[in-house]
This record gives C-alpha cells, structure tokens and sequence, in this order.
C-alpha cells in the first residue's frame, strides 16, 4: 500500500491571527482539524501509514494524533527545525524510512486542502501511465495564485510555472501527488528545497514521465480566513453542528453553517452565525456572536458581543473574512 506524507509545516502567515497558537492544518473545519479530514480520506483510498512533515508549532500534533491506532492508521512524525519548503520536507519525512527500497508510491498531500477527489483513482492512474510522478489537477476561475499545468491530450505535464501573473491555461496543482520512490531521491538532503519552484520544473525539462490527473471534484485551499470559513461552512450546510459533549443553553439561535466542537457550553438566549467554535469553550448567556472564531478552552463572560473577532483564552483579535 501507497505510504502517505502530509505536508502541515508551513507558517499560515495569510490566517493570522487564526495560527497565532494554531497550526494551520489543525485549525477546525465542521468540527474537524483539516488534517484530520485528509488522513480519513487517505485511509479510505488504502494509505494507512502517513508521515506528518512538521515544522511550525509541531508539539501540537503529536498529542492529537499518537500514532494513528485512534484511526486505525500507523503515523510517524518528522519535524524540522527550521522550515525546509516543501520538496525538502517531502525529502526529510521519507528519510524516516528506507524509501530508496520501497517498492510502493508515495502520495504527497499539502496539508491545507479540502478535496473530494478520489485519491484511488488517481494512483491507478499513475500506475496505468508508468509514470515517475502524477499530480491532481483541478480548473480554477483564476489561476494566478497557484500552481499552472499545462498538459498535453494523454495528460502528460508539459510545464510547471508556479504563482504566474499571465497562467497558460486553468489547470493548477491541486496539491496532491503521486510519486515513484525515485523522484523523492532526485530531491537533495537536508536543504531548502521548493517542489513547486524546483523539483516538478526539473522532472518536466529532463523528460521524466510526470502525468496530470484531471478531476473536477470539491476542492478547497484553506489558506485564508475566509476560506477556511467557507470550507466549514460548506460541511456544516444551513444551520450548525455541535460536537458531543456539548450543551447549548434555552432560545439560543445557531446559524449560518456555524461549527462548535466537543465538550462545549452555549448559554441561554444566544444568537451565535457564521462561527466556528473549538472544543471546551464556554459562552455566558444572552451573547451575541456573528463571523468569529472562538478557539478550544475560550471563555466569553454573559452579554459579550463578538463580531469578526479571533478570541483565544489569551487573545481578543479582529479578523476580516
Ligand atoms: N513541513 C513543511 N515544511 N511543510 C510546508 C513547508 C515547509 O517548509 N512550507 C509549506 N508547507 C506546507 C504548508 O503547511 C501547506 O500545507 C503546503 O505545504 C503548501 O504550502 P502553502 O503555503 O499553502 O502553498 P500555496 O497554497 O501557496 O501553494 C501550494 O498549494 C497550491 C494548491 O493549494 C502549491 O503547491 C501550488 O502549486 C498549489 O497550486
Ligand atoms: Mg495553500
């Protein structure tokens, strides 16, 4: 079976102050950290080992995650001290297992995208083509933020040209890829190294058989705080969700695709919409919340009124969605 590499490194600097104390990756989406999402959907495509590449706040993910058995999957962790970029992560986190002797694929997932495709197929894929690497590509309305691939009629990779001002074409890098144990070879040891920037340009120049898995399925890059609002909100639908454990007190009205996670506490006669709340928060009667992230162990005193605001035990930040 394919081992899986879950990118959760990065800063999150375009969430703050959503990361300040919160990888990006374990931020809540309709209840569930991002991260905890991709493992699911690797597990359901047969990846039951995957390596958490870790730099920025890494102590936050062990705790959560242990090894695996909660899921059923075996998780080993690799953290870098200073951020290695993403090909120099992807490097890093096989370097904990003899990768140069694995018969089996790599599937390597940026740890900040809600995507529904089928992970299955794109395997198969890469398998029927004989390819080295195999990306999910996915059309976008606007490609200029992303990754730009351009491929030929067989879905062969023709180019990578990350962030461009003038994109050849709307199929970008989705953030998923299938690679042969020799591409992660090719990437050098212990360096900063850009997969996007470097790796994938060089496969593509030296011929290598790099392949485009078309598929058009949801798709979400949560980088952003309106993003991530957008991405709970499209789990949670019209109304809210709440996590079990969790009590929400007489006439209070929930609204607007609003998450709360478990062991939390609502009073009585709250109008709380378009919010995410963690786990073991505890809201005081009569609130009023609206477009806000209350993250896990917060309290709010009776009667506050918290509108586009990150409020954390410690902080109390405005956020614009
Ligand atoms: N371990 C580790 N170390 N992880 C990292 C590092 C690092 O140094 N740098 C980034 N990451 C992780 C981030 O946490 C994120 O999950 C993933 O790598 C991608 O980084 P982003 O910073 O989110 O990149 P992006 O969104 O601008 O662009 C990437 O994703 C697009 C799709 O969402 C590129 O891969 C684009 O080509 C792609 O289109
Ligand atoms: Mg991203």
């Amino acid at each position: 079976m394919a081992i899986g590499i879950l990118l959760v490194g990065g800063m999150g600097t375009r969430l703050k102050p959503l990361t300040n104390q919160t990888p990006k990756p374990m931020l809540p989406v309709g209840g569930l950290p991002v991260t905890e999402r991709q493992l699911l959907a690797a597990k359901k495509a047969g990846i039951n080992s995957v390596i958490l590449a870790t730099s920025y706040l890494s102590e936050v993910f062990t705790p959560y995650f242990g090894d695996g058995s909660k899921w059923g999957m075996k998780l080993l962790y690799a953290v870098e001290k200073e951020p290695l970029g993403t090909g120099g992560a992807i490097r890093n986190a096989a370097d904990l297992i003899d990768f140069a002797d694995a018969t089996e694929e790599f599937v390597i997932f940026n740890g900040d995208v809600l995507s529904g495709h089928d992970i299955a197929a794109q395997i198969a894929f890469h398998k029927a083509n004989k390819a080295d690497a195999t990306l999910h590509l996915i059309e976008v309305a606007d490609a200029r933020a992303f990754g730009c691939v351009p491929t030929d009629s067989t879905g062969r990779v023709l180019d990578f040209l990350e962030k461009m001002e003038n994109p050849v074409t709307n199929a970008i890098n989705a953030g998923c890829y299938v690679f042969n144990p020799s591409v992660i070879s090719q990437i050098p040891e212990g360096k900063v190294v850009s997969i996007e920037r470097e790796t994938f340009p060089q496969l593509v120049k030296s011929a290598r058989p790099v392949f485009g898995y078309n598929e058009q399925s949801y798709w979400l890059d949560i980088g952003t705080p309106a993003a991530l609002f957008q991405g709970s909100r499209d789990i949670v639908g019209e109304g809210f969700i709440a996590g079990s454990g969790s009590v929400i007190g007489q006439n209070s009205v929930i609204t607007g695709g609003t998450s709360i996670g478990q062991g939390s506490t609502i009073g009585a006669n709250c109008k709380i919409t378009n919010s995410i709340i963690g786990d073991g928060v505890s809201i005081g009667d009569n609130c009023s919340i609206a477009d806000s992230f209350i993250l896990h162990n917060s309290h709010l005193a009776s009667a506050s009124e918290i509108i586009g605001k990150y409020i954390s035990p410690t902080e109390n930040l405005p956020i614009s969605l």
